[in-house]
């Protein structure tokens, strides 16, 4: 009982004190209330100043650089020495925090080889916008890309056919919007990606002779290859050219035209044309019931006559082994 009443004793001399406190603090306030005005309002502006040029930017970055860049499919069409018309199907996962609710400008991005020093991007390409979520589909379509380096896109092909796997980087800066706040980001990316791996794989799945006189191109050989494709990419390579030996013995020379490779196993139609010196050991290999194996090595690759530098200087350097099915 005493102790309460203590309490309360106390309880009303503050409350009783109090209102003089409020008085002088309220007459204080109201004379002095753009001071308190100004404090609130630069307080307020610090704390945006540090969220727009410090928070924002660090953490906007660091869970940009979480994404990973997913290729479901990369065509390329239209070849020419110094342009292509490329097609991007994509997504980007692994956005979270302000990744996943923020959105990105179109930006333009370009690739070059992670390891060439210095980088050397060999393309260009215009990305749209992109809103954060867990699974942001990044898609473009028959988009016309000049070649920024043909020696890096040349690098860039060669490394396409004759490796199992490379690594691709991808760069790009734009505008990261997080609500109504906006700050610059850096977009890298290195992506992993299959590559044919030497066209490992390719056979001659059947053939047959031709009358040499009654084709135009002279060919006496004609069939179709499979071409296996284990990578995303889809290629319009035009005419491909090759040379073909048997044993170290040239053979002659083949076409395989309008070469528009698809991702799979696929076949192709060639043409070839057999030096008459080199038929009766060809035929006799083929009768031999060995397994034949030509060695075919890329001559060149045009489309309407038009010589494609950077993709034909990849497939010379590639010297494939190419076996002829055996006829059940
Ligand atoms: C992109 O790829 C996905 C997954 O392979 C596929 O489902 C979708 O249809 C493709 N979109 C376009 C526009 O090609
Ligand atoms: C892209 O371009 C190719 C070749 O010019 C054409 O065949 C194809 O229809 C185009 N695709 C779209 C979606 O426009
Ligand atoms: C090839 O075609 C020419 C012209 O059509 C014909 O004269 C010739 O007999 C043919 N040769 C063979 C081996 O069929
Ligand atoms: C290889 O290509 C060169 C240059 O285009 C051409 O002159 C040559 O005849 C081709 N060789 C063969 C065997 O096709
Ligand atoms: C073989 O090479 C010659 C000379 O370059 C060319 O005229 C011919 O079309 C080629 N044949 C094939 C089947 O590629
Ligand atoms: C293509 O063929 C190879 C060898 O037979 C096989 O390992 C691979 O799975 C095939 N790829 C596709 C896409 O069918
Ligand atoms: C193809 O063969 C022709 C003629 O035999 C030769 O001049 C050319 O250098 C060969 N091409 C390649 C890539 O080996």
């Amino acid at each position: 009982m005493n102790s309460s009443t203590a309490k309360n004793g106390e309880a009303r001399e503050y409350i009783e004190s109090t209102p003089k406190r409020q008085g002088k603090v309220g007459r204080h306030c109201r004379r002095f209330w753009w001071v308190w005005l100004i404090a609130f309002c630069l307080s307020i502006l610090v704390i945006m100043i540090v969220i727009v040029y410090a928070i924002l930017p660090a953490v906007g970055q660091k869970e940009l650089d979480k994404t990973v860049l997913n290729l479901h499919s990369f065509t390329i069409l239209e070849p020419s020495p110094t342009s292509l018309l490329l097609s991007v199907n994509s997504t980007i996962t692994g956005a979270s925090g302000i990744a996943a609710h923020s959105r990105l400008e179109p930006m333009e991005v370009s690739f070059f080889l992670e390891n060439h020093k210095p980088i050397q991007p060999f393309m260009s390409l215009q990305l749209p916008g992109i809103k954060g979520g867990s699974a942001v589909p990044v898609i473009t379509t028959n988009v016309t890309t000049e070649i920024t380096s043909v020696p890096g896109l040349t690098e860039f092909s060669a490394l396409l056919l004759g490796s199992e796997t490379l690594r691709v980087a991808i760069r790009g800066r734009t505008t990261l919007w997080a609500g109504k706040l906006h700050t610059k980001v850096n977009y890298n990316e290195v992506v992993t990606i299959k590559g044919f791996n030497q066209l490992e794989g390719m056979e001659i799945e059947e053939y047959t002779l031709l009358n040499q006189t009654q084709q135009a191109d002279g060919s006496n050989l004609g069939g179709k290859v499979l071409i296996p494709n284990p990578t995303v990419f889809e290629i319009q390579m035009g005419d491909v050219h090759i040379n073909m030996s048997l044993n170290g013995q040239t053979l002659g020379n083949g076409t395989i035209p309008g070469l528009h490779i698809r991702p799979g196993n696929n076949t192709y139609d060639f043409r070839a044309k057999v030096q008459t010196s080199a038929l009766i050991p060809l035929a006799t290999a083929l009768g031999s019931g060995n397994p034949v194996v030509l060695d075919v090595r890329g001559n060149g690759t045009d489309i309407n006559g038009v010589s494609i530098p950077w993709l034909a200087g990849p497939l010379s350097a590639l010297n494939v082994k190419v076996p002829i099915k055996a006829r059940e």
